[in-house]
């Protein structure tokens, strides 16, 4: 982070109250279909820190928690380049657990598909993506998740721990933004 550029916030795109909302169903669904199973949900830092946290909440069933960081925007602020870089592991010994991804948005895929290759090969009991955002028509890996919350039109988009910079991550909705 070497400048302070914060850009321009331009308009809500998803309030507070449409999180919520999609965010308790989600919880609800999780709770129904994973009764009985150990389950982990796996954050991806720090797009998707507070999406967690109220996802967890909504979630009725004894779970754990961890967290693993991935970068992949070297060299720019809003778009991803192929190489990804593992530079937080998990603590977890994945294959005792059923594996909840919870991430924050799939843009062009390749984070979220190189994660994968490497969860997949620690054999989890079983592996599921939820995602907050989907921005399919900026898709270059195929990589479909398993539930996604709500799908955008190509904007960037910050707020609801999503960034720009470093910045805007404690908006509390999803805003469309103009660096
Ligand atoms: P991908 O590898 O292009 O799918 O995107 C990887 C990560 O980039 C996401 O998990 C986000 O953290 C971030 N990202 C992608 N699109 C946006 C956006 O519109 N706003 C903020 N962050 C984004
Ligand atoms: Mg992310």
């Amino acid at each position: 982070m070497d400048n302070n550029n914060q850009g321009t916030v331009k308009r809500v795109l998803i309030s507070e109250d449409e999180l919520r909302k999609a965010i308790e169903t989600a919880g609800k669904q999780i709770t129904q279909e994973y009764a009985g199973k150990p389950v982990l949900l796996v954050s991806i830092l720090k797009g998707a820190f507070i999406f967690l946290g109220d996802l967890c909440r909504c979630i009725d069933l004894p779970c754990r928690l961890d967290f693993m960081e991935a970068k992949s925007y070297s060299g720019s602020t809003t778009e991803s380049c192929g190489q990804v870089t593992i530079t937080m592991d998990l603590k977890h010994d994945i294959s005792k657990y059923h594996v909840i991804i919870v991430e924050d948005i799939i843009d062009t895929g390749r984070t979220l598909s190189e994660v994968i290759k490497i969860l997949k090969g620690r054999n989890p009991l079983s592996l599921r993506i939820v995602t907050l955002l989907d921005k399919p028509a900026r898709r270059v890996v195929k990589l479909d998740a398993d539930v996604s919350l709500f799908t955008i039109p190509d904007y960037f988009v910050v707020g609801y721990s999503l960034d720009y910079n470093g910045y805007h991550r404690n908006l509390p909705y999803i805003a469309e933004f103009e660096a």
